[in-house]
C-alpha cells in the first residue's frame, strides 16, 4: 500500500487513498487529535525515542521546573605535549547538565536549511539532524503499517518550495531530507511540493475548470502553487514559490518584540550603569537557544545582572527562565496567545509559575505592527507566483488558504486585498497537503 506522508515543521499526517476516500492515519495515539501529529521528538537519557505529544509531555515533566544542576565530569582523555615534561595523557573534565532526564528537538525540518546544525551530542551519543529525522520518519512507518495491518510499500512525502531562499542551502535541505528518509530505511518514496499536493486534494473534489492559487502557510514555510484544474480534475502546475516565513517566526517576532523586559531588558548594571549584554536576551528568540545560556559563563553574567542590576525581579525571572528550562513553556504561552489573536481582537500572554510572574496583553493590531514585514514578504511571494505563472490577480478563480498560520486574519486581509474575499476558500488547514499526498502516492 502506498501512503502520503507531511512531515511539516509543527505537524505531521499522513493518508492513505482507496480510489474514492482520503483516509487520514493515527499516527499519534495519545495526541488530542491523533491523525496530527506534533514533528517532536525526546530522546531519552538511556536514548529511548518518544515521538508526537508523548514527546512534549515527558520533556515537561521530567525538565520543565527543575533545577539544572551542573557537575564536572569525566568525559575523556587527551594528549598534550608541554615543553617541560613531553607528551603526557590529561584527563578531560567538563560542565554537563548532569539530571535532566532527557532532550527535546522540535522544528526539526527548519533545521535542514542550517549548514551550521551537522550534529549534537545526546547523552553520549552523537546524532546528525538526519539521523533525528529518520528516528521520527521510522516511528511513524511503524504505526502506520501496525494501523494499515500490512506494509507500506511506497511513500510520496511533501517538501517545501523552498526550504530556504538561497539555491545552495535549498540544495542541500533536500538531500539532507533524502537523506533522513534513507537512514530510516522507508520503501521507495519521492517528494512532492506540499501545495501541489494541496491542490491535488481540491482538484479530487472540482467539476469545472478553475484556476487556483493555493496558500499554504505553516509553521516554517509560506508556500504557494498556482494551478490550473480541468473539469475532470487533471492538475497542471503554472508556478510555484515560497519563502522561509512561517509560525516559528510569528512567535519568535511576539517573544522579541513584546516579552524581553519582563526578562530585563533595558536593565542597567553597576554604578557605572553599564547595559545588560545584549547576548543574553538574544538567546530568547528560539526556545532551543535558551538552554545555551545555562552554560556558566552566562549565568555568572545573569548572577552578576541581578546583584548590581536596577531590575532584579526580571533578571531573577531570566535566571529562572533559564536554570529551570521554561523556555518551552514560555514558547508555548506565546503560541496559544497567537492561535487566540486569530478569532479575537486581543490575547493576554501570562506567565504565573514560581519565579516568573507576568501578564502581557497583545493587541491585535500591535501583532500586526510586528509582523508587517513578514506581511509584505508573504504578498510578495503570492505576486511573485502569479507573475510567473503569467496570471493576473483577477484571472485566479479559487484561493485555497491551508495551513495553520493561514488562519491570522491580517494574511486572509492581504488575499481579500489580491483576490476578493468571495474568492478564498479554507481547506482542511492541518491534513490538506496529507490527503493530496496521499492521492498522488495511488496514482503513482
Ligand atoms: N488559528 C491559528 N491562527 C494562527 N496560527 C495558527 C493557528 N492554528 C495553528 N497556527 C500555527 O500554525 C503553525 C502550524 O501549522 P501547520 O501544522 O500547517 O504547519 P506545518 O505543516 O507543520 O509546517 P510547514 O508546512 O511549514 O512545514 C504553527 O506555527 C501554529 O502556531
Ligand atoms: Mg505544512
Amino acid at each position: 500500500m502506498r501512503i502520503g506522508l507531511d512531515f511539516g515543521t509543527t505537524n505531521s499526517s499522513a493518508a492513505v487513498f482507496d480510489g474514492r476516500c482520503v483516509r487520514l492515519l493515527n499516527i499519534d495515539p495519545r495526541g488530542p487529535e491523533p491523525a496530527i501529529m506534533r514533528s517532536a521528538l525526546f530522546i531519552s537519557r538511556d536514548g529511548a525515542p518518544f515521538v508526537g505529544r508523548e514527546a512534549i509531555d515527558r520533556f515537561t515533566e521530567g525538565n520543565v521546573g527543575r533545577e539544572i544542576e551542573y557537575m564536572w565530569r569525566y568525559i575523556g582523555e587527551t594528549e598534550v605535549t608541554l615543553a617541560e615534561f613531553g607528551t603526557v595523557i590529561q584527563a578531560l573534565y567538563a560542565h554537563v547538565d548532569s539530571n535532566t532526564p532527557g532532550r527535546l528537538f522540535q522544528s526539526l525540518k527548519s533545521h535542514l536549511r542550517d549548514g551550521g546544525f551537522s550534529s549534537t551530542d545526546v547523552f553520549g551519543t552523537r546524532y546528525t539532524l538526519e539521523q533525528l529525522i529518520a528516528v521520527i520518519l521510522r516511528i511513524v512507518l511503524q504505526r502506520v503499517e501496525a494501523e494499515l495491518g500490512q506494509r507500506v510499500t511506497g511513500l510520496v512525502i511533501g517538501r517545501p518550495v523552498h526550504y530556504a531562499l538561497d539555491p545552495a542551502a535549498d540544495a542541500l535541505a533536500i538531500e539532507r531530507m533524502r537523506r533522513a528518509c534513507e537512514i530510516a530505511e522507508l520503501p521507495p518514496f519521492e517528494f512532492l511540493p506540499e501545495p501541489t499536493a494541496a491542490a491535488f486534494a481540491y482538484a479530487s473534489t472540482v467539476q469545472r475548470e478553475q484556476r487556483v492559487l493555493v496558500f499554504d502557510f505553516g509553521g516554517g514555510t509560506l508556500d504557494v502553487t498556482v494551478m490550473a484544474v480541468t473539469d475532470r480534475g487533471v492538475t497542471t502546475v503554472l508556478a510555484t514559490d515560497g519563502v522561509p516565513i512561517g509560525g516559528d517566526l510569528m512567535d519568535r517576532r511576539i517573544v522579541m518584540g513584546k516579552l524581553l523586559p519582563h526578562f530585563g531588558e533595558g536593565a542597567t548594571l553597576g554604578p557605572r550603569r553599564l547595559p545588560l549584554p545584549a547576548i543574553l536576551l538574544d538567546h530568547l528568540s528560539e526556545w532551543q537557544s535558551i538552554v545555551d545560556l545555562t552554560q556558566p559563563r552566562y549565568l555568572d553574567i545573569i548572577d552578576e545582572a541581578i546583584r548590581t542590576g536596577n531590575r532584579p525581579k526580571e533578571l531573577r525571572a531570566l535566571r529562572t527562565l533559564v536554570r529551570e528550562n521554561y523556555g518551552l513553556p514560555l514558547y508555548e504561552t506565546v503560541e496559544r496567545a497567537k492561535v487566540r489573536l486569530s478569532n479575537d481582537r486581543s490575547a493576554t500572554i501570562a506567565m504565573h509559575v514560581p519565579g516568573i510572574q507576568f501578564e502581557e496583553v497583545l493587541e491585535r493590531w500591535d501583532f500586526e505592527r510586528l509582523i508587517g514585514p513578514d506581511v509584505r514578504a508573504v504578498g510578495a511571494c503570492v505576486d511573485r507566483a502569479l507573475a510567473a505563472a503569467g496570471l493576473s490577480h483577477d484571472e485566479i478563480d479559487v484561493v485555497l488558504r491551508t495551513g495553520g498560520s493561514s488562519r491570522i486574519p491580517c494574511f486572509v486581509r492581504m488575499l481579500a486585498a489580491r483576490f476578493g474575499a468571495e474568492r478564498l476558500q479554507e481547506m482542511d488547514v492541518f491534513t490538506g497537503v496529507a490527503s493530496g499526498l496521499a492521492i498522488a502516492a495511488a496514482q503513482g
